[in-house]
């Protein structure tokens, strides 16, 4: 027997390796620069399919003593590959292959003309969300969306008439890029603060966009709840951020310092109240030590509240925002899970200088939101139809989480499926046998006109393939039997396809 056919020390790979990048220390050209070489062949095995997307390419260390080379020379070899799109790393997890854009049915050569780092959006999560959310053959626990069948149309129309009455000339005109004044007074009086530091925005997205623009350079380090909200993974990752997850189940402080300490990280991001997709919410002691721990390392904390008056059962504990003394806080916030996500209105309160830069950047894209919704919803604020809106949602919404609940315990999900029971939001965050890939699941739901969000996309290091995310508030109560017949169906189907021990055991 051959040396090659003996397993290989733990720090050499393997000659199989080798070949599929097609390299080695001996074909190597070292005329400098020599990462891109390295960079070359990878992008070759990548593109030609020798590494398949959600690969993990070698380990740096490990392809570096192959080729001999130093370690950072590898390194940026697969930075070049992360800006070109083919490939992310995650810490302490590796660098996985991306799925690349097709660009190949242009018919012009668009692939080579587009930039770097618009190369580095691959994910299609949020896109492909909120096109099954809205597509009517759909049985959508998707999306996340309130209970639209409740919101107030007559109140709505009425207001339209009155401030179509009283400033119709604002509504066809241009605006502030900061929002209407009108708006970010009936913001400020209805939720805090001073009109000044508000500014108003196409959707609490939008917001996450501009504060990565504003705030994270290629390279920083961004700590985020793990699991977290996917649109904020994914818009700091398009912005070339390195995240770092701090787990929200275990929640414990002493393992937030380590991060910020260890990483140094640029700013935190973190959905404190009724949490997507957990449902967790931050208790007051810790909001306090969260508080003072990025304080005392000066260390910016977005918090993203747009789930906090969607409570059912207590109300939650005040936001950070308002907790905090040093102004370390940005709170954003949304009008999409109050009213609706078709509105597309959300806001942000920061220092006014924050506001101020935020709004010379949100120019570039959107130099204002439409007026005419802004006064629309301004009004809906002040005349009171927004809080009494509220109150219905919250009773509705607790009804469809019972509903949804007992229709999974009714065809007898327990055995196999958790689920956490939030007091507010809009999700159940289950959890899947072993070896029952919430990914496979999705899809044959999907297979079967059901819609659900499997785990990974909520972890910014490819974990969750048993975590499943339900949307029970777009659920109308009639059709949350057909919904968990549909989807338990699905689970079964994958637990038989993947041998996974039949039935119904208890889950870790
Ligand atoms: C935590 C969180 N932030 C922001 C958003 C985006 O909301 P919007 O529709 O306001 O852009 C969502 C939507 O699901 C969310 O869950």
């Amino acid at each position: 027997m051959g040396n090659t056919d003996r397993p290989p020390p733990r720090d050499l790979l393997d000659a199989a390796t080798l070949r599929q990048i097609g390299l080695s220390a001996a074909t190597l050209q070292r005329t400098h620069p020599v990462y891109h070489h390295i960079f070359r062949a990878l992008e070759c095995a990548v593109t030609n399919g020798a590494f398949q997307p959600g690969s993990r390419l070698p380990a740096e260390r490990r392809l570096a003593i192959a080729l001999i080379v130093s370690r950072a020379t590898v390194v940026k070899a697969y930075r070049e590959l992360e800006a070109r799109g083919l490939a992310r790393g995650y810490v302490g997890r590796g660098t996985f292959v991306s799925a690349a854009p097709d660009l190949s049915g242009a018919p012009f050569a668009w692939r080579g003309k587009v930039a770097a780092a618009a190369l580095r959006t691959t994910d299609t999560v949020l896109r492909d969300l909120v096109r099954d959310a809205s597509d009517p053959a759909l049985l959508s626990a998707g999306g996340g969306v309130p209970a639209l069948e409740k919101f107030p149309v007559d109140a709505f129309r009425r207001s339209l008439d009155r401030v179509l009455r009283r400033e119709g000339h604002l509504a066809w005109g241009q605006s502030p890029t900061q929002g209407l004044p009108a708006l970010r007074e009936a913001v400020a009086r209805r939720f805090g603060g001073q009109p000044e530091n508000v500014l108003i925005l196409a959707g609490a997205q939008q917001g996450i966009d501009l504060l990565a623009r504003c705030l994270v350079e290629p390279g920083d380090t961004v700590v985020i709840d793990r699991p977290g909200y996917l649109g904020a993974i994914h818009t700091f990752r398009a912005a070339g951020a390195r995240l770092v997850g701090w787990d929200v189940v275990r929640h414990d402080l002493d393992e937030l310092e380590d991060l910020l300490v260890r990483y140094r990280p640029k700013l935190i991001y973190t959905n404190p109240t009724f949490q997507n997709p957990t449902g967790w919410t931050m208790p007051i002691r810790l909001r306090r030590g969260f508080l003072e721990l990025a304080g005392r390392l000066r260390v910016p904390i977005i918090e993203d509240n747009t789930y906090h008056e969607l409570w059912f059962g207590a109300e939650p504990p005040p936001a950070l925002h308002s907790l905090d003394t040093r102004s370390v806080v940005i709170h954003l916030s949304s009008f999409s899970k109050v009213l609706a996500p078709g509105l597309r209105l959300g806001w942000l309160s920061a220092a006014e200088p924050i506001v101020e830069q935020l709004a010379l950047i949100k120019q570039s894209a959107d130099p204002h939101a439409p007026n005419l919704m802004q006064s629309i919803v301004a009004d809906l604020i002040d005349e009171g139809t927004f809080d009494r809106h509220l109150i219905e949602l919250r009773l509705e919404h607790r009804r469809r989480r019972d509903a949804l609940a007992a229709a999974l315990e009714r065809h007898g999900a327990s055995g196999y499926l958790q689920w956490t029971q939030p007091d507010g939001g809009l999700y159940l965050w289950c959890r899947l046998p072993p070896r029952v890939n919430s990914a496979t699941v999705m899809k044959r739901a999907l297979a079967d006109s059901v819609s659900v969000v499997h785990g990974q996309p909520f972890y910014a290091d490819h974990a969750g393939d048993r975590e499943l995310r339900l949307c029970f508030s777009s659920v109308p109560i009639g059709r949350a039997e057909d919904l968990a017949r549909r989807l338990l169906r699905a689970i079964a189907a994958v637990r038989r396809e993947t041998g996974a021990s039949p039935p119904l055991m208890a889950i870790v």
